[in-house]
């Protein structure tokens, strides 16, 4: 009988004290044999969502001890998850969002590279937003015409045109890579788009949001109405004229303002 209680008490005190541990168990508070590596986990992963908030602009290069998280992130499937919930929301907007009327002046506007195309096969060999972008050679890469569509917007991308409204797309590539890449967007299936917009020479000189900006201005000026944008840049967004929804999709490899 003794031994019983005892025993009872025992059982009954380990319960508690699992029972405590566990409801301390945070994601947050998640301490490995190495506490090192989780708090650089914590710092990079702060520093990739700060970036996605525009609270970090204009980096030239992903913090060093952080460019194995963020290519960790950027080829993982959270980085897909993410993506893919940004565009379910771009689609719960399209259900009511747009009274199209019919008179072919109702536009949606994406960005070409990580909306539509990956760059990411390129940064996986170029130190991963490690080292400092280089233009000669990423537009070598562009030239190549080989790089993959992103599937969740390749989907969407479709969904938008079958609405009946006019797609623009609107890049920061140049105009000389033109013929590449209209060759990249066909042969990864897209097609239809009503204007893709390059940086001709006088646009090189301004920055990217103000060379957006003032071809969304461009548009309006013509009667379109911009329903949304989808970019994986603020500066996809910035500035005026804006469009009635923006939705950001995730890329911490780099920043252009
Ligand atoms: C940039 O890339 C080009 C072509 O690959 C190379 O010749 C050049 O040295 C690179 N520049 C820098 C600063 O690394």
């Amino acid at each position: 009988m003794q031994m019983g209680k005892l025993l009872g008490f025992l059982l009954l005190s380990s319960t508690l004290f699992i029972g405590l541990v566990a409801a301390d168990w945070n994601i947050l508070n998640q301490k490995r044999k190495n506490g090192v590596g989780s708090s650089l986990k914590n710092y990079c992963e702060s520093w990739r969502i700060n970036v996605e908030l525009n609270n970090i602009r204009g980096f030239e290069v992903v913090p060093q001890e952080c460019v194995e998280y963020i290519q960790k992130y950027m080829t993982s499937s959270q980085y897909k998850a993410d993506s893919e919930r940004a565009i379910e929301e771009v689609t719960l907007y399209l259900t009511s969002c747009c009274s199209l009327n019919g008179d072919g002046k109702d536009a949606w506007i994406f960005d070409v590279d990580n909306t539509l195309l990956s760059t990411v096969p390129y940064f996986k060999k170029h130190g991963f937003g490690g080292k400092k972008l280089n233009a000669t050679s990423l537009e070598a890469w562009m030239r190549e015409s080989k790089a993959p569509a992103l599937e969740h917007t390749h989907k969407l991308f479709h969904e938008i045109k079958d609405r009946g409204l006019k797609i623009f797309l609107i890049s920061s590539r140049k105009e000389t890579l033109r013929s590449f890449t209209v060759d990249n967007l066909i042969k990864v299936g897209y097609h239809g788009w009503t204007s893709l917009m390059l940086r001709g020479l006088e646009d090189e000189v301004l920055e990217v949001q103000r060379y957006k900006s003032k071809a969304r201005q461009h548009l309006i000026n013509e009667g379109y109405r911009i329903w949304g944008i989808i970019g994986d840049q603020w500066s996809s967004f910035e500035g005026p004229p804006s469009a009635k929804r923006t939705f950001k999709l995730p890329n911490s490899i780099y920043y252009l303002a």
